[in-house]
């Protein structure tokens, strides 16, 4: 079932905005986003670690190419024990952004292999079967590692010894595993929360040259090994803009608390003194497409975990803003950044929600780093340029006469 297609109509919530859009499909520009197939109110569900297959790859796995991928990813998963000092060296209250931030970089010192001007290597070089196995090699490692450098962030938070990746679970059944693993020898994770993480990650995956994305190409331009490109990336997605974006959601629903104190929210918004996080996006005008699927899913992982009491206040803060003249002249809407209500009823700490952005989002990052590696004409160093606009000619002013 694991390349299965799961085809599920799920009936979009319209309003009257999203009437003519959706009825309309979705326009060119927002079809260019790979990771949500969302036709005509028809979502197709593709497995999360078959998707991340299609989007590096560019094409569904054939059941042989899937069974490599999914060992080689699961395989490599494992982190050198000599990690565990690293992670040990961090206080037990570090964000765990910062924590994975600073892992993936540190990985890059295990793998020289990866920095071929280190090793006096040839690039990775289309054709090159060995290069391209060392490229394929990189990626397997970055994304099987990804979930377990997350679980070793959030085990130092809790003071709690890590946990070897097991074997036989799905990617992020390993994930569940290793965070929520005491020592019950029969532990497995809940399969409705497994499969809502893995749909939310399939949702995460890649989104097109976001912030990150832009990061990891422009620092993989140097030629630098992928760990630190990928490092890089998870730095810019740590910003409150941007994949730091779901903490701050809940952040600021617990800062409003119920939801008669929205209207106060709003106008504090409109005078620019608060920021409304989970709205707006530079690209989606209308609707954040994913946000219909984080929807879908809340629903589905409530009915396990009991909604959360939040839950009020954001269906309030919708419902507000999108009557509201001010965001509708600004076109702004929810975006995918709601989904930490679905975090945070997981039982996810609420720093850990950009963690939970950055480990799926690591296979777009990769996805979008391997295409320039393999460009035809071999990689170019990104150098945008500068218009200077500053002052024209000025006398030199000896510091003691300057004021
Ligand atoms: C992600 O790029 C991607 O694809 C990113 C992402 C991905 O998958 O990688 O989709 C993930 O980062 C989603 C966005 C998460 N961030 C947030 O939810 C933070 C809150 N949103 C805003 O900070 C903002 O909407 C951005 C950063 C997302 C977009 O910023 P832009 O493109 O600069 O916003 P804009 O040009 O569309 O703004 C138009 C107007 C401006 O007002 P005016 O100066 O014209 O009067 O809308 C205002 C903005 O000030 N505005 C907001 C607002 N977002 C924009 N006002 C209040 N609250 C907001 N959230």
């Amino acid at each position: 079932s694991a390349t299965a297609f799961k085809a599920i109509s799920a009936p979009r919530v319209k309003n009257e905005r999203e009437e003519n859009e959706t009825d309309k499909g979705l326009r060119v520009q927002d079809k260019g986003f790979l990771n949500t197939a969302v036709i005509r109110s028809e979502i197709t569900y593709i497995d999360g670690e078959a998707g991340a297959y299609l989007l590096i790859y560019g094409s569904l796995p054939s059941a042989a190419q899937f069974d490599v991928f999914q060992k080689e990813v699961m395989h490599h998963s494992v982190v050198h024990a000599d990690a565990a000092p690293f992670f040990r060296s961090f206080r037990y209250d570090a964000h765990p952004m910062a924590i994975v931030t600073s892992a993936l970089a540190y990985l890059g010192s295990y793998y020289s292999e990866a920095n071929p001007s280190l090793q006096g290597q040839t690039l990775f070089t289309k054709g090159d079967e060995n290069s391209l196995a060392i490229m394929d090699k990189q990626i397997y490692r970055l994304i099987g590692k990804a979930t377990t450098l997350a679980a070793m962030a959030y085990r130092v938070r809790q003071g709690r010894d890590f946990v070897t990746p097991p074997t036989g679970l799905s990617y992020t059944g390993s994930f569940l595993y290793q965070m929520d693993h005491l020592g019950e020898d029969d532990y497995r994770p809940n399969p409705v929360l497994e499969k809502a993480l893995d749909t939310l990650f399939l949702l995460h995956a890649d989104h097109e040259l976001n912030a990150s994305a832009t990061t990891v190409l422009q620092t993989g331009s140097s030629l630098v090994d992928p760990y630190s490109a990928i490092a890089a990336g998870c730095a810019s997605l740590y910003g409150p803009l941007h994949g730091g974006a779901n903490e701050a959601v809940i952040r600021m629903l617990i800062s409003i608390g119920k939801p008669e104190n929205v209207p106060a929210f709003i106008e504090a918004v409109k005078k620019r003194e608060k920021v409304l996080s989970g709205f707006g996006h530079r690209v989606y005008k209308t609707s954040d497409p994913r946000s219909f699927i984080v929807r879908k899913t809340a629903d589905e992982v409530f009915k396990i975990t009991g909604k959360d009491e939040l839950l009020e206040t954001a269906m309030a803060l919708h419902e507000a803003a999108m009557k509201d003249e001010y965001f509708i002249k600004r076109k702004l809407a929810p975006n995918v950044d709601f989904c930490g209500l679905i975090y945070r009823a997981m039982g996810f700490p609420l720093d850990f929600f950009p963690v939970l952005f950055a480990v799926p989002r690591v296979v777009g990052w990769l996805a979008h780093w391997r295409q320039m590696m393999l460009q035809d004409g071999g990689v170019k160093i990104w150098r945008p340029r500068q218009l200077y606009v500053g002052a024209s000619k000025r006398d030199y002013v000896p510091v003691g006469e300057r004021v």
